[in-house]
């Protein structure tokens, strides 16, 4: 699933769709008896006006029946085909012919009136109920930010609806808007202000294509991850599950519709045994969990119930035009740097190649380094917003190897600079984003596997450097027309044709679960998941050595 968001490109493209509404409706109000051949006409229709409607399925006197489908294509959410089944054969454009492709006439009058009326709902299928929790799944959590973190104060952190404290452009890194400090553990709130502003939002939930669930997940184990006994990390998550399964929207399917947001890794929830050093709770280990989708910042290559979402990065944009001119910036930005690190050792890490891609980049010219650890001399300048995508913003390419876990914010930081991310584990990108990156890999970034760094056979610098510079532009061409899939909106104002990071989460969570409402039959080991989601098959593959 590859999705683009082409700025000026769009504009066009939605002048044609406009053009070829009102072509249709002059089709159809015109006395159009005299034969119009609808031979292979796609007919798209498109509507500002997110209406309200409870218009499903239209079942036709005579048994034909109008269904509409979502459209993949290149980021319009409000375009939609329509197609028509019936006993005889049909056109492209949804009107039926007879056996010459000839419109039948008689048709028209009423039936199509009710086809354009089911066409302005762009809605259907995309329906969100969100849950009312009560506040202690939520807000309260917000409130008591004071205990969120030990080290740092959330409050500020999460400030302006989770985006954090506006940014000083005194570097000149930024463009003058939409620009925070964002917390990378946020997402919870941000997530949630979101939704808010989603188009598609109904009160009734027999409308829903999927239930939210506004659980602030992150923030709830963020307050007792060190220095509690499990049943304390386990408490609040507990009581939220049994509140959901007393509801009766719960009952429907088993829970199997919802879906919640937690702005944390996976192994944060996923504690294996109830002893009390282990790390995290076990919220997505309970038979609830397993039942619903939970979106991560990283998922679990092992399981089927979490899936992953784009970190935040410090771009919050306002307005589509915000985004276009970031975009063009970037694609001007000259690059004086090769390749760049910024990121600490991981020296208690048994396996980690921190080390190795740090010394390589100490002794190669090409490499700029940013030391992170406790006594690098880079310490504070490397939790900078602004030092950090100046870095970027220089270089062609940027490393990012595993530090505690798979994924890295870092990683979206770089795209956000127009920098071509160089992974050296495929569960660190690839196996994870699946909805938000292009299945292709190599068309955005660069994969050197992590035990050809280990044993000395891979020179980082070597390798990009052979990259021809043809090759190069286009990545970083595509890097930066993924910036929008990895960006979330400021959650106080709305994109008018971009689709955020947000927005194809709620795409992919709405596919994922009409895949579940339909599928009873397990045809994935839960163990293979990774492979499933990324490969499509279960079957051997390149990546085995890596899980
Ligand atoms: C429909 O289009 C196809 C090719 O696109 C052409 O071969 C065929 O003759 C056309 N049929 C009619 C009825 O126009
Ligand atoms: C539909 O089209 C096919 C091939 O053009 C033709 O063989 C068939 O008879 C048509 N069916 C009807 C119901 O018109
Ligand atoms: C097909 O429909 C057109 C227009 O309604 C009509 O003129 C024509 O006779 C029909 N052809 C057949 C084979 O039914
Ligand atoms: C909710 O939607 C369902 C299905 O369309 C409908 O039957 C029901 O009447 C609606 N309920 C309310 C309260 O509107
Ligand atoms: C866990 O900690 C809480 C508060 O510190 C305490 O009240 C409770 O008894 C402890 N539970 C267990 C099983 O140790
Ligand atoms: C999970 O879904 C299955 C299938 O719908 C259902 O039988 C089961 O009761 C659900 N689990 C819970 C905890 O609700
Ligand atoms: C993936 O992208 C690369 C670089 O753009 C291209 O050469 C290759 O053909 C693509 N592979 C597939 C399967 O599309
Ligand atoms: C899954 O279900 C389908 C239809 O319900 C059935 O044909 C298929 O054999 C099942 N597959 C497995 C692996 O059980």
């Amino acid at each position: 699933m590859e999705k683009y968001n082409g700025g000026l490109y769009c504009k066009k493209f939605w002048s044609v769709i406009t053009a070829l509404f009102f072509f249709l409706l002059v089709i159809i109000y015109t006395d159009f008896s005299n034969s119009i051949r609808s031979n292979k006409t796609l007919i798209q229709l498109s509507s500002e006006d997110y209406v309200h409607s409870t218009f499903g399925i239209y079942e036709h006197p005579n048994n034909e029946r109008i269904t509409q489908s979502p459209v993949v294509n290149n980021g319009e959410e409000s375009i939609r085909d329509i197609s028509v089944s019936d006993n005889r054969n049909e056109s492209v454009t949804g009107l039926p012919v007879n056996e010459s492709g000839l419109l039948t006439v008689e048709e028209t009058d009423r039936s199509c009136t009710e086809k354009l009326q089911s066409v302005a709902d762009p809605c259907l299928d995309r329906y969100i109920y969100v849950h009312n929790l009560p506040s202690k799944f939520n807000n309260d959590l917000l409130k008591d930010c004071r205990s969120l973190c030990n080290w740092m104060d959330m409050c500020v952190a999460l400030s302006n609806g989770g985006l954090g404290q506006e940014i000083d452009n005194s570097q000149d890194v930024f463009v003058r808007k939409g620009w925070y400090a964002t917390d990378q553990f946020a997402l919870d709130v941000i997530f949630h202000n979101r939704m808010k502003q989603y188009k598609c939002l109904t009160q009734n939930s027999s409308l829903a294509a999927a239930i939210y669930v506004p659980f602030y997940a992150g923030f709830d184990i963020a307050r007792h991850l060190m220095g509690f006994n499990t049943s304390v990390r386990d408490a609040t998550s507990h009581e939220l599950l049994r509140w959901l399964t007393s509801r009766p929207e719960w009952k429907v399917l088993g829970g199997r519709d919802h879906f919640l947001a937690g702005g944390r890794i996976t192994m944060d929830f996923r504690r294996m045994t109830e002893t009390d050093s282990d790390w995290g709770n076990n919220l997505l280990n309970t038979p609830e969990a397993k039942n619903m989708s939970t979106l991560v910042i990283e998922s679990s290559p092992w399981r089927n119930n979490d899936f992953a979402i784009p970190y935040p990065t410090y771009f919050h944009p306002s307005a589509d035009e915000e985004v276009l001119q970031w975009q063009e910036r970037m694609r001007r930005q000259e690059k004086p740097y090769l390749v760049s690190f910024a990121g600490a050792p991981r020296p208690h890490q048994s396996g980690s190649i921190r080390s190795h891609i740090i010394n390589q980049c100490q002794v190669s010219t090409k490499c700029k380094l940013l030391g992170c650890d406790k006594g690098g001399m880079d310490k504070d300048i490397c939790h900078n917003p602004s030092s950090v995508m100046k870095l970027f913003q220089d270089s062609v390419f940027c490393l990012q190897p595993p530090g505690d876990s798979y994924t890295r914010r870092s990683t979206f930081d770089s795209i956000l600079a127009g920098c071509i991310p160089v992974f050296f584990h495929p569960a660190s990108a690839y196996t994870q984003y699946i909805w938000h990156l292009p299945r292709n890999y190599t068309k955005y970034s660069v994969l050197i596997p992590e035990n050809e760094i280990k044993d000395g056979k891979a020179n980082i610098e070597q390798i990009l450097g052979r990259i021809s510079e043809e090759e190069v532009r286009a990545m970083k061409e595509e890097v930066i027309r993924l910036i929008p899939n990895v960006i979330y909106a400021d959650p106080r104002s709305r994109l008018e044709t971009i689709e955020d990071a947000f927005d194809l989460a709620v795409r992919g969570v709405i596919q994922r679960v009409n895949e579940v409402r339909q599928i009873s039959n397990v045809t994935c080991a839960e163990y293979h998941n990774w492979k499933c989601s990324f490969f499509g098959t279960e079957g051997v593959n390149d990546w085995d050595h890596f899980f």
